[in-house]
């Protein structure tokens, strides 16, 4: 195929263009969790808007929530009769403490042996950014051989619901045969990976009150209740020394794997010994009598992502704090309801509150699991894209990280799912020193001019 050939040219030829845009990108903290980055979000959304636009698509910034993020929406519709391809990303990025930790400033990219370090390397502005250059590429050369659509969001990383209800009011103008979701990544290296399941999320925030003011411990330590003692009670009560969660109806619904799904996972290069290495631990929490496969993609777990109030400073401080707070979130598995699991939570932490103590739960955002279809053409185009650009094709795997939009996409949108990713397993995502490999980043934008070829010659 001539044409391709040409583009994958333009590709190589642009390697070093392409970095150049990609540490552009990564300097603009877009960290939409934290309110004094909205304007680098905007940022973030801009200079996206002025690529896509500077190629030929038609571009808006979208803005569905007061004090939101807008969405980038990026449309191409001129190849009549040939498939749409929707391509989705999130320019936002986690929060970048702890600072300290990071070898260079997380918004100061740095090539080291390979890979760039800087917060969003590969979750997800690499990602993201390798197909809005492949398609530039394509555009170059007389434009894409399918129709195109990006959907690049900013409050992905901080429950926000932009996209979700751009999604649900606008399904009607989002018609899509395909639907490229690449925030995930290899299994191993050389190994790229087809995602047939994400977990959910319930990310809460739990609360517990007691005397009016702060107490002198000496005064009335004793009688006093400690809110700080009490949410330590709940903490630990919500989940036992050998993993398993204790909230009533908790697993009620949860849907096992299929056997062939265990089977195949079986043979993944994937186990104990691996993880203890990724994480520098000695030995794994959890549920023992379910494999790692199982345990990360397809069991539902809870963890403490941090605590506030009291006192933390320096000294020692003799106070029993008024109040006491923690985040806390639950990663859901096929067939859990976020809103049960909500009432079920609620349940578990105002029994486990101590007397004299209040606690209350809020939620901060959910969304529940998703599970994909593998029997469809796009499947068989992005087989032959990564073998293209990789030389192997993906394994089937699930992921245990969520991103929350999927399920917007599958429930108002009739289109064919690709869940996939370009990043490498020991990226650091949400970690310090987060990084991405410039040649998986090379061959992500490879993988997608292929993918566009493909999808072309399979049809809708
Ligand atoms: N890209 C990740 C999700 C992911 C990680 C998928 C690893 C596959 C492999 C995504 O950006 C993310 O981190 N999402 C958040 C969503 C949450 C804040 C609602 C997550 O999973 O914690
Ligand atoms: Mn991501």
């Amino acid at each position: 195929m001539p044409m391709l050939q040409q583009v994958l040219e333009r590709a190589r030829a642009g390697r070093a263009e392409a970095e150049a845009e990609l540490f552009e990108l990564l300097s603009i903290p877009s960290v939409s969790a934290l309110p004094e980055h909205r304007g680098d979000c905007r940022r973030a959304a801009g200079w996206l808007v002025e690529r896509l636009g500077g190629m030929g698509m038609e571009t808006r910034l979208v803005d569905m929530v007061d004090g939101g993020c807008p969405v980038v929406v990026a449309e191409w519709m001129g190849r009549a009769g040939a498939p749409t391809l929707t391509i989705y990303g999130h320019y936002d990025v986690q929060p970048p403490d702890p600072i300290d930790e990071w070898l260079t400033p997380p918004f100061e990219p740095t090539v080291r042996d390979g890979f760039v370090y800087a917060r969003g390397a590969d979750d997800n502005k690499s990602q993201h950014l390798a197909s809005v250059l492949a398609a530039r590429h394509w555009f170059a050369e007389g434009g894409p051989p399918v129709n195109l659509r990006f959907l690049i969001e900013g409050e992905e990383e901080s429950g926000g619901r932009s996209l979700p209800e751009l999604v649900r009011t606008s399904a009607g103008e989002l018609t899509t045969d395909y639907l490229l979701i690449a925030d995930g990544s290899f299994l191993a290296p050389g190994v790229p990976a087809l995602v047939t399941g994400l977990r959910g999320m319930l990310y809460t925030e739990i609360e517990v009150v007691g005397p009016r003011v702060d107490l002198h411990s000496g005064i009335f330590g004793g009688v006093a209740p400690n809110p700080f003692n009490s949410l330590a009670h709940v903490l630990a009560g919500l989940k036992d020394r050998d993993g398993v969660v204790r909230i009533p109806g908790f697993y009620d619904e949860v849907v096992p794997p299929a056997a062939e799904e265990l089977r195949d996972w079986a043979t993944l290069p994937i186990g104990e010994e691996q993880q203890r290495a990724a994480m520098g631990v000695a030995e794994l929490a959890g549920e023992s009598a379910y494999s790692v496969p199982e345990r990360k993609w397809a069991r539902p777990t809870l963890d403490v992502h941090g605590v506030m109030g009291g006192f933390t400073g320096a000294g020692s401080k003799t106070v029993i704090p008024a109040r006491a707070r923690a985040k806390v979130s639950m990663r859901l598995v096929p067939r859990q309801d976020p809103a049960r699991v909500l009432a079920g939570l609620r349940q578990a932490v105002a029994e486990l509150a101590t007397p004299g103590t209040t606690a209350t739960v809020t939620e901060l955002s959910s969304s529940p699991a998703v599970l994909m279809a593998t029997d469809h053409p796009g499947v068989g185009a992005l087989r032959s894209a990564f073998t293209a650009a990789y030389g192997a094709p993906p394994v089937l795997i699930r992921e245990g990280g969520s991103v929350p939009v999927t399920v917007d996409f599958t429930e108002a949108l009739d289109t064919h799912l690709m869940v996939t990713g370009f990043g490498l397993p020991d990226d650091a995502l949400h970690s310090p020193n987060e990084r991405m490999s410039l040649d998986q980043y090379h061959r992500a934008v490879d993988t997608v001019v292929h993918l566009l070829h493909e999808l072309a010659v399979a049809g809708r």
